[in-house]
């Protein structure tokens, strides 16, 4: 069974609680790769800037941290304008991954009706759940997605191992362990199954580079970097057998948000006859979306676009400006794939057509809020 990340050989999660409900620690992910640093937050604001400034990012990493956002906002104060406060300022933190909403709600549904002293330790509960059922769900989906990843490897010309290209980081460190997109990789490389990974730089974050690259080499998993750009050269060449990609939002007909250029890569993979497949959990599904057109894009600072970020020779993360100096520049962080484009979902629950009917079957509608709820925006 697929073991949880280790880190120089350290197994680690990428959001851990503290035993006594105080805290929560997570891994600063704008450090890496050049910086393995872990921080302590202990506040709801201090957890809604984590996820505002992408210490910690990935829509299901992003739902647990807020989930242990809003138990901290109860722990100082347990009423339910504290609770509608803090719901609506997680909520606010990022506007495209959907799971972040799921995880507030679900919290919000579990401690409302509940006497305001026993909210706290309520929410902190639910937010352990939340975590544990991520990585139960990303476990599981790695071994729908290893079935995919079985019959190709059969096909492949003999010796050459299984060429999979995938976008940004929808991996172990977008999760709470273990990844989406990436948990069919881990699941295949464990079990002797020979892999290569294409990796997307993922301009202009850069996370394919920064963590994809990072998180598939402490794993030990062969792969190449590659610029955005070339990801159609190299399936017009033969060389990607599949694509697989992880989800922010889908659209109840099967239209992904997903990170900016995911769509490029669906249009190359159809024009070249490569599988292009989305590897979600079904939290990841939104119901309340009747199509991609609904999902709200992210648009974030310009200086992402203009400026880049490394490290220099003497190894001090620096940060230097690419374009001249007034230029101006547009930063939509995701794209809509549009479901035609999607060979198949893999969730959890197994491989589901991007279709309106199939979604509808998985029953996702949440369930009515309870009658005591409070006042919520
Ligand atoms: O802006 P980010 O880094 O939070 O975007 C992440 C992605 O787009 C991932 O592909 C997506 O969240 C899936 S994570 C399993």
């Amino acid at each position: 069974m697929l073991g949880p990340v280790n880190v120089a050989g350290i197994p680690y999660r990428t959001i851990w609680p503290e035993p006594d409900g105080t805290a929560v620690g997570v891994i600063d992910q704008t450090g890496l790769p050049h910086r393995f640093a872990t921080v302590r937050l202990a506040s709801s604001a201090e957890v809604a800037r984590a996820i505002r400034e992408m210490l910690v990012r990935g829509a299901p990493l992003i739902g647990a941290a807020a989930a242990y956002g809003l138990a901290l906002a109860l722990r100082s104060d347990c009423s339910d304008a504290s609770l509608a406060t803090a719901h609506a300022a997680l909520l606010a933190t990022r506007p495209t991954a959907v799971n972040l909403r799921w995880a507030l709600d679900r919290v919000r549904r579990t401690v409302a009706p509940l006497p305001p002293p026993a909210r706290a330790a309520a929410a902190w509960t639910e937010a352990g759940r939340i975590a544990d059922a991520d990585v139960a769900s990303n476990r599981m989906l790695g071994e729908h997605g290893l079935g995919v990843l079985l019959p190709l490897a059969q096909s492949r010309p003999a010796g050459r191992p299984l060429q999979i290209l995938t976008h940004c980081n929808a991996g172990w460190l977008a999760t709470v362990d273990l990844g989406t997109a990436l948990a069919p990789v881990y699941h295949a490389h464990d079990r002797g199954l020979p892999v290569h990974v294409w990796v997307d730089e993922t301009r202009p974050r850069n996370q394919g580079a920064a963590l994809t690259a990072w998180e598939l080499g402490q794993h030990g998993v062969p792969h190449t970097l590659i610029a955005d750009n070339a990801g159609g050269h190299l399936m017009q060449r033969g060389l990607v057998d599949v694509v697989i990609v992880g989800a922010d939002r889908i659209a109840a007909n099967g239209d992904v948000a997903n990170k900016i250029g995911t769509y490029l890569k669906a249009l190359a993979a159809r024009d070249c006859g490569v599988p292009f497949y989305v590897a979600a959990p079904t939290s990841t599904i939104d119901p309340t979306c009747v199509t991609g057109a609904a999902i709200t894009v992210e648009e974030r600072d310009a200086r992402e676009v203009t400026h880049i970020r490394g490290i220099d020779s003497s190894g001090q993360l620096v940060e230097v400006c690419l374009a001249p100096r007034a230029t101006a520049a547009a930063n939509p962080a995701f794209d809509i794939t549009p479901a035609r484009l999607v060979t198949a979902l893999i969730t959890e629950h197994g491989l589901f057509p991007a279709t309106t009917a199939a979604l509808r079957a998985l029953d996702l509608a949440p369930p009515p809020p309870p009658q005591n709820a409070p006042n919520t925006p």
